[in-house]
């Protein structure tokens, strides 16, 4: 029999925002190492750790816990002038002892990413894909180029002087035709320099860290930012992301082999939500939308900015548990739907006069799907303190097992508010005990 290691993958299964930042803070007790594993700092994961609000960016979500090694793995695209203020934000919180290793093969976020990143949407009018203008498209066109710059190209200076050197030469070159001002060489050069040693200490081959923790059967929880439908091969291009959130991007994003991976947890939000444009076909706009936004909180973190809110879509979150391949999933926010009369769940969609269970590629027909419905009676009774399925109301218990059917993958967790005792386990995640547990 082959060897079962002891890992799990958090994996956002919508467009992102399912509280996957919550899940991993809940899960990571006792645990040894949580990797994060693609994206930057266009993520934003909101924490609540006794009734105080931290709000992470592109560290792990394990940085809470001095016992956890937090990786932020060559999947990562990292912006080190961001991640250090990130972590001064933190330390101004209180939390200053951690473990935190930037993987060496990781690209960096430089400013002239930013610039672009902004340029670039400027420049697609109404088609703009709304991104976090972080500079994460840009910095991983960089490095598909081969042209990016790595935390292990960055430590030697004399390679990084070269390759920031002619890039900024290319950079100026786009600028100068889109109208804007030139960039220079020595400002960036002389601002990074300064950070080099702020940093230095923190870079590794952190695929052999990984490597080997689970060699030796320590709890690694693997964690995505976004969620499966902004993922660049199977989301909803071209509104996406830049990377891969999916379970199935791991071994390449964190240079582990596959098998190592055991089981994938697909974090799912009880309604449906989107920043930024491009289709969503069960939006909706009424006093309905507003109460599940202001009562879910459902503004961006990393950017501010109100989310779509539409009902929950069992076409999309089947697409990401296939494409991504999840063993359980996680209900959240079920909290937000209380006191609503009636609830949707879409089950399929009408295009074309044809109807299918599947996510088209093409943009025009994923703008035109119609859902097709089925409605759920709502529930009154508070939630939020709920702590067994069993305690749960009659419809809420009916809504989530229609969930599970038209998913097709078994809820393991509930979340029903922001607190780490406000989730319930149904199914237990891990196989065996890891290093830190007692
Ligand atoms: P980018 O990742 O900044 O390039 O943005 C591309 C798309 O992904 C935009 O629609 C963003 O709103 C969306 N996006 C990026 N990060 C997140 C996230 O953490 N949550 C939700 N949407 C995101």
């Amino acid at each position: 029999m082959s060897k079962k290691y002891n890992s799990i993958s958090i994996v956002g299964s919508q467009w992102g925002d399912e509280g996957k930042g919550k899940i991993t803070n809940y899960l990571s007790k006792n645990i040894d190492m949580v990797v994060r594993y693609q994206g930057g700092n266009n993520a934003g994961h909101s924490i609540v750790i006794k009734e105080k609000r931290y709000t992470l960016h592109s560290i792990p979500s394990g940085i809470f816990d001095p016992n956890i090694r937090n990786i932020m793995s060559n999947g990562m695209v990292i912006n080190p002038i961001a991640l250090l203020k990130e972590l001064s934000i933190l330390k101004k919180q209180g939390i200053d002892k951690y473990q935190l290793f930037i993987s060496d093969r990781a690209h960096i976020v430089m400013p002239y990413h930013i610039l672009l990143d902004e340029i670039y949407e400027n420049s697609k009018g109404k088609d703009k894909i709304g991104t976090t203008k972080k500079g994460i498209g840009p910095a991983y066109t960089d490095k598909s180029s081969r042209i990016g710059i790595r935390f292990v190209d960055f430590l030697d200076d004399e390679l990084f002087k070269k390759i920031l050197k002619n890039n900024i030469k290319n950079k100026n070159k786009i600028f100068k035709s889109y109208g804007e001002m030139e960039i220079s060489f020595n400002k960036i050069y002389n601002q990074y320099k300064k950070i080099r040693n702020e940093i230095e200490h923190m870079i590794v081959d952190t695929s052999i860290m990984v490597y080997e923790a689970l060699e030796n059967g320590e709890k690694v929880l693997f964690e995505g930012a976004q969620g499966v439908l902004l993922c660049l091969d199977h989301g909803t291009f071209p509104f996406v992301t830049s990377s891969s959130p999916t379970s199935s991007s791991i071994p390449v994003n964190v240079g582990i082999p596959i098998h190592m991976i055991n089981k994938s947890l697909g974090i799912v939000k009880a309604y449906s939500t989107r920043v930024g444009t491009g289709g969503f076909p069960t939006e909706f706009n009424n006093k309905i939308s507003d109460f599940i936004r202001n009562v879910g909180n459902e503004y961006g973190t990393t950017t501010g900015r109100p989310r779509r809110v539409g009902w929950f879509d069992a076409c999309l979150v089947r697409h990401a548990a296939r494409v991504s391949g999840f063993t359980d999933i996680t209900i959240t926010l079920l909290d937000v739907l209380t006191g609503l009369d009636t609830l949707k769940i879409a089950t399929s969609y009408i295009i074309n006069n044809k109807e299918t269970k599947y996510v088209p590629a093409s943009r025009k027909d994923f703008n035109e799907a119609k859902p097709v419905y089925v409605e759920l009676k709502g529930w009154k009774k508070d939630i939020s303190n709920v702590k067994s399925f069993d305690e749960l109301p009659l419809n809420a218990k009916k809504y989530l097992k229609a969930i599970e059917k038209h998913v097709g993958v078994k809820i393991s967790q509930l979340s029903v508010g922001p607190e780490k005792n406000q989730t319930i386990d149904i199914n237990e995640m891990f196989n065996n005990k890891g290093k830190n547990d007692k």
